[in-house]
């Protein structure tokens, strides 16, 4: 086969009279008079190609969308009125000589520029072919381009690039695992890592600082738009480090992603939130900080009232956007039913018009209240205050969630925009009432504050943790943290977390065991890459960064996996489906 000499989005004006060769696709053809027009398409881009003599017309004429062909021929210069300033190639085309049909496509099933016009299940089936689609293309593009800043990035930062095993022992980030199981031990099964964490600090312990690996981990959790079963992370861990040292870091690596990716300045250093008082102020530990829309406590206010729903209530929580008119009749009730399958009572509401409250449950509030009100809270003309009332822990979630829909029906997000913040002072622990035991917000390798080391033993649900998660726009990016490093302080909070000595030794006596041979203190953080690439990209959907994605319900429709396999395979692994669930 003869070399291309150049790729389809690559010829301009200095080409011209230069005689080329191209392949690709061919993306459409017209017909105009006595010549045929071709948009001929490779990854790179599309050329227009001119068909005009009777040889190469009657050979065109044969063409259907998607052949793929070579096209040798000279380049010339479009007439000014014909120029697409829009395409790098614009200015030129492409007078052809030769022309050679490489392979015939058959019609095909979905549309590939008009995404839209099938649905997403048509379009997992045939993904490679909705993967010509050049939206889709520039996505895994920019993944590629993130994936070299953060790599030249951690390289000359002294990092290494490890690789550590997918065939693996359970770990415990908190949902469920993968299980392979093994044919040698019939019986037994490893585990895909929910994430390397484990063996990160194993690294620490051998020696080798400032490790990091770009690494598929797997997670059989309930899917969201962020939530894939197995998605990547930029992993990293370091020694001889404090929060802060990891952070730094971690700010430089943003930035220098988003400059050099997105030509995006981020100013640095972040802004930071405590936990707390992100679950006060904006009712999430996510909060998307690109409106100002704040929680207020409005219970003081409430309890003046004549409202009883509200005074019996242990918190209620307000909060007050503009655009009143918006918030029609209709679109209460929806945000409504959105509260209540949020686990709320219900969705109050009044709205602030000329200088007094009026609708929803204005009516309990007399008229000096509504004054003050409206005063304290900072409440303008022609706005819509939101309430819930319940738990503190309810109202401040429900309403969390209420701001995020609010914004997102009033159009307050710029996705051009990105406000990164810090989370940190998480709990170390919380309370899980089914089982009665505590279990770690993050894992059980977060250390506690050096001033918390002994309330983490003696009262656990006071103690804080020397974990940080990064949020952009409302999505956790990276969560991690500076790790225990004392092998008694490790088993003690293993044994807090109800884990008895049996447990602790099954599960993670290697590693207990290895704390005690010089750990060094260390910490380190990891991203989901698929998040940070969906930020960057402007989508707000994973499955449109990552090449073959699953289904929400975690199939891959193209594959059709999972699938059953033969009764030799079973055999061979030890294994019996139980007869109800075959073929289901
Ligand atoms: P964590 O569990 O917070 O921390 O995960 C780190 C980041 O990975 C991303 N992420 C996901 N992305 C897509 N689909 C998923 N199912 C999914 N689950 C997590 C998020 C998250 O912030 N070992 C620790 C890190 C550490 O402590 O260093 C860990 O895995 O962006």
């Amino acid at each position: 086969m003869e070399s291309r000499t150049h790729n389809c989005g690559e010829l301009t004006k200095k080409n011209i009279d230069k005689n080329v060769r191209l392949f690709g696709w061919v993306n459409s053809t017209r017909t105009h008079g006595k010549i045929i027009f071709i948009d001929i398409r490779d990854r790179f881009g599309k050329t227009q190609i001119i068909l005009n003599t009777d040889s190469l017309i009657g050979k065109g004429k044969t063409l259907s969308n998607e052949d793929v062909i070579s096209v040798s021929g000279n380049v010339i210069a479009r007439s000014s009125e014909l120029v697409n300033n829009n395409m790098t190639t614009g200015e030129i085309e492409v007078v052809a000589e030769e022309l050679e049909i490489l392979n015939m496509a058959s019609p095909l099933p979905m549309s590939i520029h008009d995404r839209s016009a099938s649905t997403e299940e048509h379009r997992l089936k045939y993904r490679y072919l909705e993967l010509r689609n050049s939206e889709l293309q520039n996505n895994l593009i920019l993944r590629h381009k993130t994936t070299q800043v953060v790599r030249n990035f951690l390289n000359d930062q002294n990092f290494i690039e490890i690789e550590t095993p997918v065939l693996t022992k359970s770990t415990p980030e908190g949902a469920r695992d993968y299980l392979v199981p093994s044919r040698v031990h019939n019986g037994k099964f490893y585990a895909l890592p929910q994430s390397p964490q484990m063996y990160k600090q194993l690294f620490m312990i051998s020696g080798l600082d400032r490790y990091f690996q770009i690494v598929k981990c797997f997670r059989d959790e309930d899917l969201r738009s962020d939530r894939q079963p197995e998605f990547t992370q930029i992993d990293l861990e370091m020694s001889f480090v404090d929060e802060q040292h990891v952070r730094d870091l971690v700010e430089e690596l943003i930035s220098t992603v988003f400059y050099e990716v997105n030509n995006v300045k981020m100013e640095t250093p972040f802004p930071t939130l405590s936990y707390k008082d992100a679950m006060k102020r904006f009712g999430s530990d996510k909060p998307d900080l690109r409106y100002a829309v704040e929680l207020q406590d409005f219970k003081s206010f409430s309890d003046q009232s004549d409202f009883q729903a509200f005074k019996s209530s242990e918190s209620v929580n307000m909060i007050n956007v503009n655009n009143s008119d918006f918030f029609s009749r209709k679109i209460i009730s929806e945000l409504d039913t959105y509260a209540q399958s949020l686990g709320a009572k219900g969705l109050a509401w009044m709205k602030y018009k000329a200088n007094s409250f009026e609708g929803g449950i204005s009516k309990f509030f007399n008229e000096d209240l509504q004054n003050t009100i409206a005063s304290d809270c900072d409440i303008q003309n022609d706005s819509i205050c939101f309430m819930v009332a319940d738990t503190s822990q309810i109202s401040l979630k429900v309403l969390g969630k209420i701001r995020v829909k609010v914004a997102e029906m009033l159009n307050l997000c710029d996705d051009s925009v990105f406000k990164p913040v810090w989370i940190v002072d998480f709990p170390l622990f919380s309370w899980d009432e089914d089982n009665k035991r505590f279990d770690s917000v993050h894992h059980p390798f977060v250390a506690p504050k050096d001033k918390d080391i002994k309330i983490a033993i003696s009262e656990p649900e006071k103690a804080i943790s020397k974990g940080y998660d990064i949020v952009i726009n409302g999505y956790e990016v990276a969560g991690g943290s500076i790790r225990i490093h004392d092998q008694k302080l490790q088993q003690e909070i293993f044994e807090t977390m109800s884990l008895t000595k049996e447990d602790i030794n099954s599960k993670f006596g290697f590693f207990i065991d290895a704390l005690k041979f010089g750990t060094p203190p260390h910490g380190g953080i990891a991203f989901g890459l698929d998040r940070l690439v969906m930020l960057l990209a402007g989508v707000n959907n994973i499955r449109d960064v990552i090449a073959f994605p699953k289904t929400t319900s975690a199939s891959a429709l193209m594959e059709d996996s999972p699938n059953t396999v033969s009764d030799e395979q079973l055999d061979d692994l030890g294994i019996g489906i139980k007869e109800n669930e075959k073929n289901i």
